[in-house]
């Protein structure tokens, strides 16, 4: 465990543009370096790299962040490791805090567990390969299956002998104990009879991500009804199985490089996919996805695309993981096989150029795929199209990203002939119930309805004010420390002029007005910045990009990289010589404060007028009505003093 001081060091002693330079080819741009993005393919760089603040942005693709989330996303790190990385590079000598003995234990404990199941991996495919039994059943199975001699020995793959505890045995005999044969659930144990788990099966092994086997599938030979198909590793200190993604260690350089993920059903999906020659292929062992796997996968890409067979089990599957991607904010594409094929059959049948071919080619996105599957030929019934509609909507209120959700409407709009603004309130209607129901999360963030055509009344259109939260938000990550100088009069009555920093005139006058913010990531932001406002302290930029939240991380990264680009229109409008929004910082900050002010003030009152629409009783009405006046009077006091701040 790295000690605090260490990363602190480290954190002071990094250069962004040194840590970036050894990836990417940098050149200087006034105060940033400019180079090729090296998380998308682009022609033209448009990744900046910004030295003063330590932090990197492609204004391409969108990826942004500080040198240690840049070795992350890069060189797929974990947090330690790139750490690690930076400490070697910068000399800098790792303190490490001793483990507690409790610690310790649980560290030995672990290591004798790995040791244990690296043992029982050799053992098996020695079995494999050296014994007669093995040769005869196992090898002669695999290579039925079609499985090649380097491929078995790349996977580690190894068979069990019909003995009752032929295994159990051979590891006592290495001076294994009997507490870890039990809790890696190599043996188990009735009647104060020990006796091996794996019999008469060949075997998986599940590797993690540097390569250590952590478990095992096993699969049976025979067609006995009453025995289950696969036996696996059952759940231990080191086997966690809606954390381990089969296939992984292989495929995750060639994930990153394709940029994209196959994700298939087991075993022998991804080992015949492999020695087709398609190595992004992963599989979820023993489980149906979770989401702990997909986010172990976007460490690698953003694109998932599963491959399933078409039988209803299949299909069931492929809905359900659909909606799970989309869910973490990932895409999703789908491949489904001809009846009765699945991704290993088809890889044994057909030539590995062929399967590549096939999986290219009839890869379809998520809207395309439920349509085919739900509608198929009856694309003129109103009724299934309905249904196929609300389906889709579904899908896409999930999606936590509102471009990703715009977009995906659109194309649902033109595919389906259907008024986007009807998608736009349905999406919307479905995510207000999402939030409702997970009652203490996220707001919900929603779309704006699409731009009216002509002859729509702009009244029915919904007021957001994302860019708003935004700017205010930005003023105070890029402002927060400075501070700006008042004339208030004192108590005499005379002129004195008091200086206040930016954050805590903005803190304040949030709370004075018990203002909010619709956007998650910009209320955290807001709350952090309220809370050092008690101890009269500012965060440094650091609290933000090392946020745990990643929405938060992003902002903060996007907010602080944006040029500025508000002072050129407001030169343009005001014929005021700006030359930065620095020298004009309390005048921008105002003009900011109000214009959120008064965007909310607009929202206030487009939800009483709807509400005055749909009023029944008078008394209700006229107390709208009330409320519609002064709302209004208020916005006019506003307008007009903000339009008296920036001519002044
Ligand atoms: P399959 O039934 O397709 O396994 O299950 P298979 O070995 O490929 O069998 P055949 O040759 O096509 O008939 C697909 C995956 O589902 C998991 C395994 O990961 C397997 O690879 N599975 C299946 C289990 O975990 N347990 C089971 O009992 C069955
Ligand atoms: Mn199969």
């Amino acid at each position: 465990m790295i000690t605090p001081e260490t990363k602190e060091k480290i954190m002071d002693a990094v250069r962004i543009e040194e840590v970036v330079g050894e990836f990417v080819n940098l050149k200087k741009r006034g105060v940033n370096l400019i180079g090729l993005c090296p998380f998308h393919n682009e022609k033209t760089p448009s990744f900046n790299v910004n030295p003063a603040r330590g932090i990197f942005k492609c204004f391409g693709c969108g990826k942004g962040g500080d040198a240690v989330s840049f070795l992350m996303d890069h060189e797929h790190y974990t947090y330690p490791e790139a750490l690690k990385y930076l400490a070697g590079k910068y000399g800098i000598e790792i303190e490490e805090e001793a483990p507690s003995p409790e610690q310790q234990q649980a560290m030995d404990e672990k290591e004798s567990l790995f040791n244990l199941t690296a043992f029982a991996q050799k053992y098996y495919e020695e079995i494999l390969h050296q014994h007669e039994e093995g040769k005869a059943i196992g090898m002669t199975y695999f290579k039925e299956r079609g499985f090649t001699l380097e491929t078995i020995k790349k996977f580690g793959l190894g068979y069990s002998l019909a003995q009752w505890d032929a295994f159990t045995q051979h590891a006592k005999k290495h001076g294994y104990k009997k507490e870890y044969l039990l809790k890696t659930s190599l043996t188990k144990e009735k009647d104060q009879q020990m006796y091996d788990s794996f019999r008469g099966r060949v075997i998986f092994p599940i590797q993690n991500l540097s390569g250590r086997v952590l478990g095992f599938g096993a699969r049976i030979l025979t067609s006995e009804k009453n025995k289950p198909k696969y036996i696996n590793t059952a759940e231990s200190d080191i086997y966690h199985k809606s954390k381990v993604l089969y296939g992984l260690y292989f495929a995750k350089s060639t994930i990153s490089r394709e940029d994209n993920c196959y994700l298939v059903e087991g075993y022998t999906d991804v080992i015949s996919m492999h020695q087709a020659g398609i190595e992004n292929v992963i599989a979820s062992s023993g489980t149906s996805l979770t989401s702990e796997q997909i986010k172990l996968i976007r460490r690698y890409t953003s694109n998932i695309t599963l491959l399933f067979d078409g039988d209803p089990a299949g299909i069931k599957a492929a809905f359900r993981g659909i909606d799970m991607i989309l869910e973490e904010g990932m895409n999703v594409r789908l491949v489904l096989f001809p009846d009765g094929e699945d991704p290993d059959s088809y890889a044994r049948k057909y030539r590995p150029v062929e399967v590549k071919e096939f999986v290219e080619k009839n890869a379809l996105d998520f809207i395309s795929f439920k349509t085919r599957l739900l509608l198929g030929e009856t694309q003129n019934d109103p009724i299934r199209k309905a249904g196929l509609i609300r389906e889709i909507s579904q899908t896409i209120s999930l999606i936590p990203e509102p471009i990703a959700r715009t977009l995906y409407i659109q194309q649902c709009s033109e595919l389906m002939e259907i008024d986007e603004r009807l998608l736009v309130a349905e999406v919307n209607k479905l995510r207000r119930q999402k939030m409702q129901r997970e009652r203490g999360h996220e707001p919900p963030q929603e779309l704006p309805e699409p731009r009216p055509e002509a002859g729509i009344q702009p009244e029915t259109q919904k007021i957001t004010n994302g860019h708003q939260e935004r700017e205010v938000i930005r003023m105070l990550l890029q402002h927060g420390e400075k501070k700006i100088e008042f004339k208030v009069a004192d108590e005499e009555g005379r002129p004195v002029d008091i200086a206040i920093r930016v954050a805590d005139f903005i803190v304040d006058d949030f709370s004075d007005d018990k203002l909010g913010f619709d956007n998650a990531a910009c209320q955290a932001i807001f709350d952090i910045y309220a809370g050092h406002r008690l101890k009269d302290t500012t965060p440094t930029e650091q609290t933000f990009f090392n946020h745990p939240e990643p929405l938060v991380r992003e902002l903060a990264v996007d907010l602080l990289s944006t040029p500025y680009t508000l002072s050129d229109n407001w030169k343009n409008r005001h014929r005021i010589f700006v030359k930065t929004e620095e020298e004009n910082l309390k005048l921008s900050l105002i003009e900011v404060l109000y214009a959120f002010k008064l965007r909310r003030l607009e929202k206030m009152i487009e939800e009483n007028q709807e509400q005055l629409k749909a009023a029944t009783e008078e008394e209700e009405a006229l107390q709208l009505l009330d409320n519609d006046s002064k709302l209004k009077a208020k916005r006019s006091l506003f307008a007009k003093e903000l339009s008296r701040i920036i001519t002044r």
